[in-house]
């Protein structure tokens, strides 16, 4: 894996490229923003950091779509993100327009590469790629899940104090209020969660970590998280270009699993050289099932905004 496009310079953008050069993960990353001079500044400035790291990643910033041009993988990031008070869905009219064009672009110059949604709202927007694209489902993902359990594996620790290394979470579902923590597939080294945190505290942190997202919009003002966001797309890229079968929670097309077509959401997914090598089905219990499908319930009523392409 060689070349990595990232399109939209803003913070997650920019942390994922910095995270891809210091760890080597690809040779190449292209930030591409239509704001003049935005993505080669940001460039300039991460590639600077290079002889820190001793990286050799080449860190490059264009406006031209064409830049894109030979990557293997492509980081869509462009958008608005929400403002406090704002859910996902609110942004997604504005953000519709936005990935609808950078579709195009992508189909026109990178037609054989592997797609990352990022922009929000996630789930709804990995599904508008795949259906204007028409790829087959390995070449589509979203970022989502690895973000929420990142964020439920910190809750985890500081609540416990055991090392963040021995901690496994698992967030399925929409990337919304409605998405589904499985504290029954977290463990600390393989020991279920539940042994170290009672029932109600196992709860509350459940409940913080589908309010991540917000509680830190709420406590920066000015911006939405990117620290953790950027470091989720670059671990995803890290199991793809790496071809490492790494099972991570992703949004992806469902093709049956989970009783659901025709829909993107957050699933266990192996990732692989070829983008998305299997969904895993978890065999959900009642009350996850129920909690399942209301997040599919609520992706599909924001699918069903969405103008049909053309
Ligand atoms: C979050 C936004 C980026 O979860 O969706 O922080």
């Amino acid at each position: 894996m060689q070349k990595v496009a990232i399109i939209g310079a803003g913070r997650v953008g920019e942390t994922t490229a910095q995270i891809l050069a210091i760890q080597e993960i690809c040779r190449e990353v292209v930030l591409i923003d239509i704001r003049e001079d935005v993505p080669q500044g940001v460039a300039l400035d991460i590639f600077q950091t290079a002889p820190f790291f001793g990286s050799d990643t080449r860190v490059t910033g264009s406006n031209d779509p064409a830049a894109m041009q030979g990557a293997d993988i492509i980081v869509v990031t462009a958008g608005v993100p929400r403002k406090p008070g704002m859910s996902r869905s609110d942004v997604l009219q504005t953000n519709l327009d936005v990935i609808d064009g950078i579709v195009a672009d992508i189909v026109k110059y990178a037609p054989a590469a592997i797609v990352i949604m990022v922009t929000n709202p996630v789930d709804v927007l990995t599904y508008r790629v795949w259906q204007l694209t028409g790829w087959r489902r390995e070449r589509v993902l979203g970022q989502a899940g690895v973000l929420d359990a990142s964020r439920m594996a910190a809750f985890i620790a500081m609540e416990t104090g055991f090392s963040i290394r021995d901690i496994t979470t698992f967030v399925l579902g929409g990337h919304g209020d409605a998405m589904v923590p499985v504290s029954r597939f977290c463990t600390v080294n393989g020991i279920p969660v539940s042994q170290f945190i009672e029932p109600g505290r196992l709860g509350e942190i459940e409940q913080r970590t589908r309010g991540g997202g917000a509680e830190i919009l709420a406590l920066r003002k000015n911006s939405s998280a990117y620290d953790a966001p950027g470091a989720s797309v670059a671990a995803m890229i890290d199991a793809i270009s790496h071809h490492r079968n790494r099972l991570l929670p992703c949004v992806a097309i469902l093709e049956g699993e989970y009783g659901e077509t025709d829909i993107a959401m957050g699933v266990p997914c192996v990732l692989s050289h070829q983008g998305l090598q299997r969904v895993i089905d978890l065999g959900l219990n009642e009350a996850e099932v129920k909690m399942f499908k209301e997040s599919a319930a609520g992706v599909r009523a924001d699918i069903a905004l969405m103008p049909a392409p053309g």
